[in-house]
């Protein structure tokens, strides 16, 4: 996905400056909620190092802190110990990443087109610049022609493509995804996958995604990390060598490595949810 020129851009100086390379660093991070007998220790200590144009995939049990991870490099957080840098720098919400949750947390009395306007414009881009850019990201998606739709009157797949469309409006060179296609049927959570893989392999972006499926994993990832029940710490790094693009989507889930990632990463899940 290209930038967009300098003199479409007003305001927030660091979205879509791709100078900022989407790196991520994480260096001894702990992240403890809460106080007294209330306190939780939720994660850490975690040291990883994500390069640029990385989709890393992070699983594990239930409440092992995963979300916490996502929330610290988004910048929505601030680590209780520890150092979480992004592009080099302190993340920066709505700046330094797009962020897309499990559901997709769009504003129902806006259009679909109105949504990603609105994340177009926090991110500086003139008025004259979005429509065409709007109907880029729209396209992208694989939603042409669904600007003027109300919100309530597109199904939910298609709302979860709306997040992702807004979540590229900033052409951050990070993207955060925290479970986005939990709440979907099979067939158009595969087709979400799929469509996923190709914008991220065309963006050269750096990917974070959390998922509780060895199945998601092994499809998504160019590298899985499994964390251990919480507090979550790394229990297995797991380098991916599958194929990232010019591979058909059905092939590649056919295959005897796809077979083989997919039992490592589960077994792997199961493993560290019970030590
Ligand atoms: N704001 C908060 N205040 C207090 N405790 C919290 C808060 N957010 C999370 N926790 C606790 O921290 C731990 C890790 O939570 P987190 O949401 O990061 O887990 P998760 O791996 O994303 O879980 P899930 O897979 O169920 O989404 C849990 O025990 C949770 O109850
Ligand atoms: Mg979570």
């Amino acid at each position: 996905m290209s930038s967009q020129t300098d003199t479409s851009r007003i305001g927030a100086p660091n979205a879509g400056d791709r100078t900022l390379d989407g790196s991520i660093r994480i260096d001894n991070v702990s992240h403890i909620y809460g106080k007294g007998t209330d306190r939780v220790t939720a994660l850490g200590p975690v040291d990883l190092t994500v390069p640029p144009g990385e989709f890393l995939v992070l699983v594990g049990a239930s409440g092992c802190g995963k979300s916490t991870l996502l929330r610290l490099i988004a910048g929505f957080e601030s680590a209780t110990e520890g150092s979480v840098q992004v592009s080099g720098t302190t993340p920066t919400p709505g700046l330094t990443s797009g962020v897309v949750f499990q559901q997709p947390r769009l504003f129902p009395w806006k259009t679909v087109g109105g949504n990603v306007d609105l994340a177009l414009k926090y991110a500086g881009i003139s008025k004259g610049a979005r429509v065409a850019r709007r109907d880029q990201l729209l396209a992208r998606v694989g939603l042409e022609g669904t600007a003027d739709r109300k919100i309530w009157e597109i199904s939910g797949g298609q709302q979860q493509r709306v997040a992702i469309a807004r979540a590229l409006a900033a052409d951050t060179s990070l993207l955060l995804l925290d479970e986005p296609f939990a709440a979907l049927d099979a067939l158009t959570r595969e087709r979400l996958q799929e469509d996923l893989r190709q914008v991220s392999a065309e963006s050269g972006r750096t990917s974070v995604f959390v998922t509780h499926s060895a199945d998601e994993a092994a499809f998504l990832g160019s590298r899985i990390v499994v964390l251990t029940t919480r507090p979550g710490q790394v229990a297995l790094d797991i380098p991916v060598d599958l194929p990232r693009s010019g591979v058909d989507a059905d092939e590649l889930r056919g295959s005897p490595e796809f077979a083989a990632l997919r039992a490592e990463v589960g077994h792997a899940v199961k493993t560290a949810a019970a030590a």
